[in-house]
């Protein structure tokens, strides 16, 4: 911008326009001398001043930045979003002349709180440092996230008041559930959908699964993890590949693909080949928010030559010899087990009477494995396809809240009935 001499020795004189800057009500006014403060400080760049003049021609800069950020948010006017009040209204960043980044820029300056503003000036100003927007702009973006995680740690210990009284089993189409669940109020979910075929056996051809994945996002907490217990039918002689699918749109979703866990049948009731090998297997996909807040890795895989397995010797400085563990999960009984899990599964094998009356349940000790994993004692377990409450019952053995909900009017009684005999005989 070019301005006369005569311009620009008037506004050496800060004082003054300092008084313009307080005493503006438009914003004209203040980009007016906004970009007159910033012409200033370019041209003593140019010739050679001190940083202390540089420094004072920034901070006028920077003061009437915020006054306009201050000013466009009380007029509503957010950076030109087409939902927003000041385009209903009709009042666009176009009339008052500013563009869309520029508004943003002013407005996060405007958001630093007084105290932290005065003092990053106060501090910059006078010393050796280039007093610049955007220091000022890191401050407000370092602001917001510190802002968004208390937000957010708020939310979650808010969503954890959910008593151990109102644990329950609900009667409902999951997904009308979820919907009126609470954002990340859930710690993990175990639960297997009725999938393929087993649709039709439950029933339940209605049921889609990218809204009940969206609302599994939704309500899951950062750092919670979804188990999704899965398999695939054969179709036309063709394995379905539904599981892939449903896998991919997870990830689609946001979620972290954080493992998958083989859940293999040790007891398979063989039928009659069909020209390929029977499956035995059916997917565990863990699925988490962002990076998994609980891993309680299960040890229970014995290590058979426990002296020397599983270590290593290195001599000292002192000549001596020191024997040291190999990586984290070896003691010297027991390692981490893999990702083959292996159950007794099917009718009679479910854990208890109760779950004979479902015709498709986990094995229990499959969800304690699962729960003991990926929750601690006192989190919300929640399944949305629970059966017989399998994964509701396991929570509550092991410490933790829970929820689950089937379509089921049945197989919710069933689940109720099995989880009160936990506190007495069957
Ligand atoms: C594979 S079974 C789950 C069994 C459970 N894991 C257990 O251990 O008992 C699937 C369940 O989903 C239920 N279901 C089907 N459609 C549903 C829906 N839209 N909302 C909630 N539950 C549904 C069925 O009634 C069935 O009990």
């Amino acid at each position: 911008m070019d301005y006369s001499e005569q311009e620009l020795t008037g506004l050496i004189k800060f004082d003054e326009a300092r008084r313009a800057l307080a005493e503006a009500v438009s914003i004209d006014e203040i980009k007016s001398i906004r970009d007159k403060a910033e012409a200033m400080r370019l041209y003593v760049k140019q010739a050679g001043e001190s940083l202390i003049m540089q420094n004072q021609c920034a901070e006028l800069k920077i003061r009437a930045e915020r006054k306009g950020g201050q000013l466009l948010g009380e007029m509503g006017l957010n950076g030109g979003d087409r939902k927003s009040e000041s385009h209903r209204a009709r009042v666009k960043l176009d009339d008052v002349g500013v563009d869309k980044d520029k508004s943003a820029r002013w407005q996060s300056i405007a958001s630093i709180p007084e105290k932290i503003f005065e003092e990053h000036i106060a501090k910059t100003v006078g010393t050796e440092e280039e007093l610049t927007s955007s220091s000022l702009l890191n401050i407000a973006h370092g602001l917001r996230i510190k802002q968004r995680e208390e937000e957010r740690k708020r939310k979650i210990s808010e969503s954890r008041t959910l008593s151990e009284e109102e644990s329950g089993i609900y009667c409902s189409d999951c997904l009308q559930f979820m919907k009126n669940m609470d954002d990340e109020s859930i710690d993990l979910v175990v639960t297997s959908p009725p999938y393929d075929n087993m649709r039709l056996s439950f029933n339940s051809n209605s049921w889609s699964f990218p809204d009940v994945a969206k609302q599994l996002y939704r309500i899951i907490k950062e750092g919670g993890l979804v188990c999704w217990v899965v398999s695939d039918e054969t179709v036309d002689g063709s394995k379905t590949q539904t599981s892939f699918h449903q896998a991919i749109y997870f990830k689609e979703l946001g979620f972290r693909h954080y493992d998958t866990l083989f859940y293999v049948k040790a007891n398979p009731s063989y039928p009659a080949s069909c020209g390929r090998y029977n499956s035995v297997v059916d997917f565990i996909f863990c699925f988490s928010k962002g990076k998994p807040v609980v891993f309680n890795g299960i040890m229970d895989v014995e290590v058979k030559w426990g002296d020397s397995w599983g270590t290593t010797t290195r001599r000292k400085k002192d000549g001596s010899l020191d024997s040291q563990k190999i990586g984290n999960g070896i003691t010297r009984t027991h390692k981490l087990r893999t990702n083959v899990w292996s159950y007794h599964a099917g009718n009679g094998f479910g854990g208890d009477d109760y779950s004979k009356e479902h015709p498709a349940t986990f094995p229990e000790k499959l969800v304690s494995d699962l729960i003991i994993s990926f929750s601690n004692p006192g989190d919300i377990v929640f399944d949305c396809f629970s059966g017989a409450g399998t994964t509701c019952k396991m929570a509550k053995k092991l410490g933790r809240r829970y929820l689950g909900v089937d379509i089921s009017q049945e197989y919710c009684d069933l689940a109720r009935k099995r989880i009160a005999a936990m506190d007495g005989p069957k």
